[in-house]
């Protein structure tokens, strides 16, 4: 969408993943605060995301959307300043329908103008809008009416459209929101987190700037997959320029957590100027090379063994669409300190046994073939 925003893929938390409808503004406050102290906003995560859950049943009497009392006592307003004084946005959730997916709060639908007026004068900066309870018209027709709203505005405002990919929103989604959702929701699994960048990957062409294709948000942290199988998550987010909007609670996030979504070489593939989605360029059963174009003729590379057994995984240059006489350098982006010189060659990975190790690298100086 042309509104200015998302020229490269956002980043930031969304309370989702971890809290579910178990929000208050007390997490969202603390959640700013810990972005900021652990040096996480610092990196580019600057985006406090609210999702379903925030408003009261019912609007007031003149259809104003109501923040809940018992758990947002002082508004949306007061929350949207304190974030913004420490240096960070503020996001929230609606829903192109009568009420959200939770059923516990209205959607938008029918309410467009009035709701957008009421996000631009809180001070709201970005809006997820859902695709739950509508009235059975088609995304395509319900969504704009909210892009025209927002933009009416006056306020910058990211639009992520939340529809679950089901009318291929790729397709019409560059002309009406900053990024739009290819899958239904993630868990916080290895087979979802692995079908889920599968299931967008066949829209990566429609990946550019202001319109990002959206796996769905990060699970790093939530505890249910290793540190290797968050590893690759983290790894194939950036390089398909996903969102990285974390999705577990940061306020207790351990060093582990830290260190992968707090990877500043990976968080530059995902913010990388060139803006090509990376993308599936070999497989072979369980073994699988992903790539892709950065800024300055660099490549970005996954070697990724989705299985249980052991392999080595090698990819060629032409496989990542170098010359096969180039010569060049190639960084890994996990143990961030060994740089080698390839001449004429590949990329070795071996795995050791049982758990799903990642290769993520940055080839660089290509020396020409
Ligand atoms: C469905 C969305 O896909 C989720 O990300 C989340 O926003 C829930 N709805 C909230 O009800």
């Amino acid at each position: 969408l042309a509104n200015g925003l998302g020229l490269t893929p956002q980043m930031g938390w969304n309370s989702w993943n971890h809290f579910n409808c178990n929000i208050a503004e007390k997490t969202i406050i603390e959640t700013a605060d810990a972005l900021v102290s652990t040096g996480l906003s610092k990196l580019g995560y600057r985006y406090v995301n609210i999702d379903d859950c925030w408003a009261e049943k019912e609007r007031d009497s003149k259809g104003n959307l109501v923040p809940k009392a018992s758990t947002f006592p002082n508004g949306i307003k007061a929350l949207a300043d304190y974030v913004h004084s420490k240096g960070l946005k503020l996001g929230i959730y609606s829903d192109a329908g009568y009420q959200t997916c939770s059923k516990t709060m209205p959607g938008s639908l029918g309410h467009e103008e009035q709701d957008a007026n009421t996000f631009a004068s809180w001070g709201i900066d970005y809006l997820k809008y859902d695709n739950c309870n509508n009235d059975g018209s088609k995304p395509p027709e319900r969504y704009p009416v909210m892009t025209r709203a927002l933009l009416k505005t006056g306020r910058p405002i990211f639009f992520s459209l939340c529809e679950w990919g089901d009318l291929h929103p790729a397709l019409w989604g560059a002309a009406v929101g900053n990024s739009w959702r290819t899958t239904n929701d993630i868990a916080d699994t290895w087979d979802s987190m692995i079908s889920r960048v599968d299931m967008n990957d066949v829209w990566a062409p429609y990946a550019r700037f202001g319109g990002w294709n959206d796996p769905d948000m990060l699970e790093v942290g939530n505890g249910g997959m290793t540190k290797n199988e968050y590893i690759a998550h983290f790894s194939l987010w950036a390089l398909v320029k996903a969102p990285l909007l974390i999705g577990c609670d940061v306020r207790s996030a351990n060093n582990e957590t830290l260190e992968i979504i707090g990877n500043e070489e990976v968080i530059a593939v995902n913010q990388d100027l060139l803006g090509v989605q990376g993308t599936k360029v070999r497989m072979e059963g369980d073994q699988e090379i992903w790539a892709g174009p950065l800024w300055g003729g660099r490549v970005a590379v996954v070697l990724l063994n989705r299985g249980p057994r052991d392999y080595e995984i090698i990819a060629e240059w032409d496989d990542i669409g170098l010359p096969s006489t180039a010569t060049a350098k190639v960084r890994d982006l996990w143990k961030v300190s060994s740089i080698s010189n390839f001449i004429n060659t590949i990329i070795r990975f071996g795995r050791s046994q049982s758990s799903k190790l990642i290769y993520a690298c940055v080839i660089f100086d290509i020396l020409g073939a």
